[in-house]
């Protein structure tokens, strides 16, 4: 065989054999493929697609490139959850402790953030003396005795991925369904859990943009996920703004924290838009509450909690409600060297030296925001990666108080920028009020959960 022929052969629209792609994606991972053939060959995916059957033995190549987790110890159903990239997702923290307080094993592999994206480790990192990369036998033990732990990404799995990812990434081959899908779900596939939920970002802050796109990511990643013998869900799940209000490592930690604090869930899911009743109970904290809601739900579905979802949502919510789920947070954080008092008091959390409100100087209601641009006022602040060796600022971020279809008022506190670093205050100020319109026009708000793919 010779990647030549198969180069031309996807150039043409052709559609490759189960032992073709076994042989770019072995020939690439072991260098035997030159960076300037797999990129042509990347780049030939990239328009003319793949077959169903293609990015499925594409995932089950790249799962196959290395390392699979074995989960074998751990007794019950193991669930995972994947987040497609958002800004401001907090979800893992939110959900991890739910399931585990409910008895779900979780046993989950998190990555750093990169780009635009937060990551769940840096952001566990904000937690004085918590450890991500604790052996594999203590992360089993730990799994057995709480029910939960994260630890970052470890061993050779998916070696393939890696080296693919790192090509897309400077050939301009990242936003390709087939790619993206075989880029997760081959992590997925390796990480070894049994149940795996996917929540899939729609919006100005995802790779899919429109719902149909979601839609057709969604439906490809949970067809390869049931495949191969997974049960998968997958939630599309709006980001056309952040999800909740703080945007940063710390900063997204509080929220969770926040989240998981609520006495009341009904009070919270019924707020409406535009009605802010404080600081912490604003519509944001509504939103970033519904999809925990939604993805927890699934995932005690799939874990063998619950028969529906209406039994799974009333469970995941007393698990919110009798405090257990956070109590679960602060147990996970010790049980990994992290100082659990950060938990239950966030003041101890990194804070940022200055906290500058931001208002729009004119009235209207805010009718878009672009998503992305807010996730890089992040990174100009210090909260994100721009290569993967940079070091980031666990203090900084946004506290946006303020989404889509709500008034503001000329000098009404819209936003408050968190920095260290008062020379880029002015720049990340107008970034950030750039990533808005406002409209004379009341907008309504999208809705947060826009599907659920079984
Ligand atoms: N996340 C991944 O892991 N891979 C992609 O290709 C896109 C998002």
């Amino acid at each position: 065989m010779r990647m030549y022929d198969l180069i031309m052969k996807k150039r043409n629209g052709g559609a490759h054999t189960e032992e073709e792609i076994r042989f770019i994606v072995e020939g690439f991972t072991k260098g035997e493929i030159p960076d300037y053939q797999m990129s042509a060959w990347l780049m030939a995916v990239y328009y003319n697609g793949m077959t169903k059957e293609e990015t499925t033995q594409l995932t089950i190549s790249m799962a196959d490139s290395g390392d699979r987790l074995d989960l074998s110890a751990i007794e019950g159903i193991k669930v995972d959850k994947h987040s497609t990239g958002g800004v401001g997702d907090k979800t893992t923290f939110i959900v991890a402790p739910i399931l585990a307080s409910l008895g779900v094993p979780i046993a989950k592999m998190s990555g750093r953030g990169l780009g635009h994206t937060g990551g769940t480790i840096d952001k566990l990192e904000s937690i004085d003396g918590f450890n991500v990369s604790i052996p594999e036998d203590e992360f089993i033990n730990n799994v057995n005795s709480i029910k939960l732990s994260l630890v970052g990404q470890t061993g050779n799995l998916a070696p393939a991925d890696k080296k693919i990812y790192a090509l897309r990434d400077v050939t301009a081959t990242v936003d390709s369904l087939p790619l993206i899908a075989s880029s997760i779900m081959s992590k997925k596939l390796a990480a070894g859990a049994d149940v795996i939920v996917l929540d899939v970002k729609c919006g100005s802050g995802a790779f899919m943009k429109n719902p149909d796109d979601a839609k057709a990511l969604a439906k490809t990643m949970v067809d390869i996920g049931n495949m191969a013998g997974r049960k998968t869900y997958a939630i599309i799940t709006d980001m056309n703004e952040p999800l909740g209000c703080k945007v940063g490592n710390a900063l997204e930690v509080v929220e969770a924290v926040q989240v998981l604090g609520i006495k009341n869930v009904q009070s919270v899911l019924d707020i409406k838009q535009g009605l802010l009743e404080d600081d912490n109970f604003g519509y944001g904290i509504k939103r970033l509450l519904e999809v925990s809601l939604y993805l927890a739900s699934y995932m005690l579905i799939g874990g063998g909690g619950a028969d529906d979802f209406e039994e799974a949502k009333r469970k995941c919510i007393e698990a919110i409600e009798s405090g257990l789920a956070l109590k679960k947070l602060a147990e996970f954080v010790e049980a990994q060297g992290g100082n659990k008092e950060y938990i239950y008091d966030v003041d101890k959390l990194p804070k940022a030296k200055y906290i500058v409100p931001v208002s729009f100087g004119k009235e209207g209601y805010i009718a878009s925001c672009n998503t992305s641009e807010v996730g890089m006022v992040s990174l100009i602040l210090g909260g994100g990666r721009a290569t993967k060796e940079s070091e980031i600022d666990l203090a900084v971020g946004i506290d946006i108080r303020k989404h889509i279809g709500d008034k503001v008022s000329s000098d009404e506190v819209f936003a408050y920028i968190h920095s260290n670093n008062e020379s880029v205050i002015e720049e990340a100020r107008k970034r950030l009020l750039g990533a808005y319109t406002l409209s004379d026009k009341k907008q309504a708000a999208e809705a947060v959960i826009k599907d659920v793919i079984k």
